[in-house]
């Protein structure tokens, strides 16, 4: 029996398995550049972050209608459930779907759909968090959160997430301090290919309440130390750390020391499709290849629950 768990760090659209990609194209008269599965799983040797980003937009073509999300979404709860996830906050990237003329409602009501059903049908709570494209404007950003007022009964949180160097947290302060207005909890990836700084900006510059990755705060003792002593939450992702080159290879990977110091550390799948395991394979990977034994690994799950938004946000926690 898998641990229970929450699973805090999932783009949606990094679920999107072959099979199903194939299914789409063919619903939709999408043409896809590989001949079959096997030759689209051959292209998931990644350099870095970028040569993902590259292949994972490019693969969204085929989610066209409010069906395609509905099915993308319920494929991946039903593989959570069976992974122990008892509740999921679900990242989507409205940006990269709106660009293809994709109507905003489309995807939102089209995931909405499926989480409508989740709990009845797979046993499994959700919340939506709607990520910004950090490669893409401020503008197109704030763009984006007037495009969400709609639908903001659909979505608890923002995040932030694509090409991280070069694009800062601070570049984002005023979406990020407009959303705090309309009462969204507020997540951002940092530290994943960027340095310690941009975890430190995406706290004291957009006030996220967790970080995720947040994997090079390592570098940066101090921060370490305010990251602990303020139980900041740290959703990582030790398979995606791998595929995309931020560590050789698993063995090397932080976890161990991370939790040693007393980080309040969550793993998660990140883009299971694409990085080969859902989230309870990460937490086998993490026990085989780090040696974190069974104590551990109820730690891991014990924080998923205590980090996600299951409360009522900031507001509530300082009546
Ligand atoms: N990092 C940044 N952006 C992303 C990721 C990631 O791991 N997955 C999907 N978009
Ligand atoms: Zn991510």
């Amino acid at each position: 029996m898998p641990l229970p768990k929450a699973e805090l760090h999932l783009h949606i659209e990094g679920t999107l398995e072959p099979e199903l990609a194939f299914a789409l194209a063919e619903r939709n008269g999408v043409p896809l550049p590989y001949a079959d599965t096997e030759e689209l799983r051959k292209a998931y040797l990644f350099d870095d972050l970028q040569s993902f980003l590259d292949l994972y937009y490019g693969l969204m073509a085929v989610l066209r209608t409010e069906a395609d999300f509905e099915d993308l979404a319920d494929a991946y709860l039903a593989r959570a459930a069976a992974q122990g996830v008892r509740h999921a906050e679900i990242f989507f990237d409205p940006q990269a779907h709106t660009a293809r003329g994709i109507p905003f409602a489309t995807v939102v009501e089209g995931l909405g759909r499926a989480l409508d059903r989740s709990e009845e049908r797979h046993g499994v709570s959700t919340r939506l968090i709607m990520c910004f494209l950090r490669d893409q404007s401020a503008e197109s950003a704030m763009a984006t959160l007037e495009a969400a007022k709609p639908h903001l009964d659909r979505i608890i949180g923002v995040g932030l997430d694509s090409a991280e160097v070069g694009h800062p947290p601070s570049k984002f302060a005023a979406v990020y301090e407009a959303a705090g207005v309309l009462g969204l909890r507020k997540v951002a990836h940092a530290g994943e290919e960027g340095p310690a700084a941009y975890v430190r900006e995406a706290l004291d510059v957009l006030g996220v309440e967790r970080i995720d990755h947040g994997l090079r705060c390592v570098e940066d003792p101090e921060l370490v130390e305010r990251l602990v002593r303020d139980r900041v939450p740290l959703t990582l992702c030790p398979l995606s750390n791998v595929r995309l080159r931020a560590v050789d290879i698993l063995e090397q990977h932080p976890l161990p020391r991370m939790m040693a110091a007393g980080l309040l550390c969550t793993i998660n799948s990140d883009d299971p499709a694409y990085f080969g395991g859902y989230v309870d394979d990460t937490f086998h990977a993490v026990h085989e290849a780090l040696g974190i034994g069974p104590e551990g690994l109820r730690e891991l799950a014990r924080n998923s629950f205590e980090a996600a938004f299951l409360d009522g946000g900031p507001e509530e926690e300082a009546l």
